[in-house]
Order: structure tokens, then sequence, then C-alpha cells
């Protein structure tokens, strides 16, 4: 006779089981809208003939400050400087990971004073900042994971600033290669929702169409769990979200993104800034981390 194995083959899924989600507080650096409003265009978002409100930009910057703070999060504000109207966009301004900072050098002459202010600033709050030789633009795009940097170049970041970063932050940087001008940084293709440092896995969201083939391969193997977000969500800057690992905090215009981000078990957290997406910006790009 033969014998059937009576429970018959085992099933190859199993159910998905959400991590908890739990927070971590973060120190964040932020840099008030003053002086803000779109004089140039420096990117496909940019008009300089679409006026801004800015008093409107200021009650949306101050909303953000306040969620930020309401989370528990510290900020250190930066001083804004007249005639850098793009510096609103603290983000770009270095990468700061355990005590050390890689600064930003601008790609368009508009921008590059807002590197040396940075440094200053980082400097009075004790952070050994290294003066980069190659072109980056700080936390626009490098996002930092605990075990990885990923890295955005094909419009501003160049590939010898990856290299550059690995080895003065002494991480790992995997080089992502963007190719859609809409998505002119990393920090709007893809955002990190956990960045691993806690009981939960490494967990992050990105729009595909925004990457080269072989950047989505690279993404897919390192991350097969990710979340896939729409073209409409992320030109929404739904994906220029800042997580404490629990809490997203992300544009509110990212309507189905925040349903996905719930789905996963994380508590989303809407602001609106769509002044500054006026200048190609929004939650990430006014929040810079000094990472741990
Ligand atoms: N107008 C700015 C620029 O083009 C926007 C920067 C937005 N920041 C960001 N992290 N994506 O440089």
């Amino acid at each position: 006779t033969i014998l059937e194995n009576p429970t018959g083959p085992l099933p190859r899924t199993r159910p998905v089981i959400e991590p908890v989600r739990s927070a971590r507080t973060r120190a964040y650096g932020m840099c008030t809208p003053e002086h803000f409003e779109v004089a140039y265009a420096i990117n496909a978002w940019m008009d300089p003939s679409v006026p801004v409100d800015r008093a409107r930009a200021m009650r949306q910057w101050q909303e953000l400050h306040r969620t930020h703070l309401d989370l528990g999060h510290r900020i250190e504000l930066l001083a804004p400087l007249p005639g850098l109207p793009d510096m609103v966009f603290a983000a770009n301004g270095a990468v700061v990971v355990g005590g050390r900072a890689y600064g930003a050098r601008f790609r368009h002459d508009e921008r590059r004073p807002e590197a040396q202010a940075h440094a200053a600033w980082l400097r009075a709050h004790g952070i050994s900042v290294h003066t980069p030789e190659h072109v980056n633009e700080g936390e626009g795009d490098f996002l930092v994971l605990r075990d990885v940097i990923l890295a955005g170049t094909g419009f501003r970041t160049s590939v010898a600033a990856h290299e550059e970063a690995a080895r003065v932050l002494g991480r790992r940087v995997v080089s992502l290669e963007l190719v859609d001008p809409r998505f002119y940084h990393l920090d709007v293709a893809l955002g990190i929702l956990d960045d691993g440092g806690g009981d939960a896995p490494a967990d992050i969201a990105y729009v595909p169409e925004a990457f080269s083939a072989s950047s989505r391969a690279v993404l897919d193997d390192l991350f097969p769990g990710a979340l896939h977000c729409s073209v409409e969500d992320a030109l929404a800057f739904g994906l220029n979200l800042v997580s404490d690992g629990r809490n997203v905090v992300l544009p509110s215009a990212a309507t189905r993104l925040a349903q996905e981000i719930a789905a996963r078990g994380y508590t989303p957290v809407p602001v609106d800034l769509s002044e500054f997406v006026k200048a190609g910006g929004s939650v990430k790009c006014c929040t810079m981390e000094w990472h741990a």
C-alpha cells in the first residue's frame, strides 16, 4: 500500500503578520522659510512666474515643526539667510550620522552658499563636518538606514560623492540611478518607513518608475517586501516623508499612500506643505535628521 501524507503539502505562504511599529525619538534640523520664494528654476517643479504665498508657507512650515515636536522629537534651528530662498530645504545641507557630517556641495550656483552655513551650524553643535570634494546634496540624495545608506544619482549628486560619503561616514552606500526629472532627488522617489534601527526590519516605499531598470533590480533584491508607490502619489510628494519608525509624517495630498502605510501598521500623520511643492519640496526636504 502506498502511504499518503494525510496533511498534504505544507502551505507555501504564511499569513503576513506586520511587526508592531515602535517609535524612536529623533533629532531634526530645520530652517524657517523667512526668505522662501521661487526666484529661479533648477528643477522641473519650479516656475518663477507662479507666485508663492509666503505667509501661507510660514504657517504650513510651522505646522510641520509643531507636528515633529508633538511627536516628541528634538529640533535644532538653522538661521535662514536672505538671498537663499531654498534654504528652508534643510535636508539638502549635509548627511549627519553618529556625530559626523558629510557636507553638501550643491550642483547649482544658486544654492552653493548654503553648504557653508550648514557646516558652521553643525560644527557649532559639536558635529565634525567633512568638506566634500564631490557634488552632492546631502539628505536629498542620501537616505540613511542602520545597515546601509541609499544614494541617488542622475540629476544632482555624483557617483563619486557616493564613494566619498561611504569613506567619510564609514557605512555601506548603495548607488541608485534616477531617470525621471520630476523625481530629481532620491527623497522624492523613495521614503524610509523604518530604518531598521529598532526591533523591526528595515522597510521602505518607492516609486519604481523613477529608477533605471538596474536600480529597480537592486531595490527589489535588497527590499523584496517594499511598498511600491503609484506615480500619482509620488507626484503628490508622498514619498518625501519622515518616519520615526511608527509615525509617518507625509504630505496630505498623498491619500492612497497614507492608507497603504496605515495597512502596514504605521500611523500616517498628514500635513499640508503645498506652497513648498512650488519649489519641488515637501516634508522630508524641510527636515534634516541627525542620525544616531
Ligand atoms: N528648489 C530646491 C532644489 O531644487 C528643492 C529642494 C528640495 N529638497 C529635497 N530634499 N528634495 O534644489
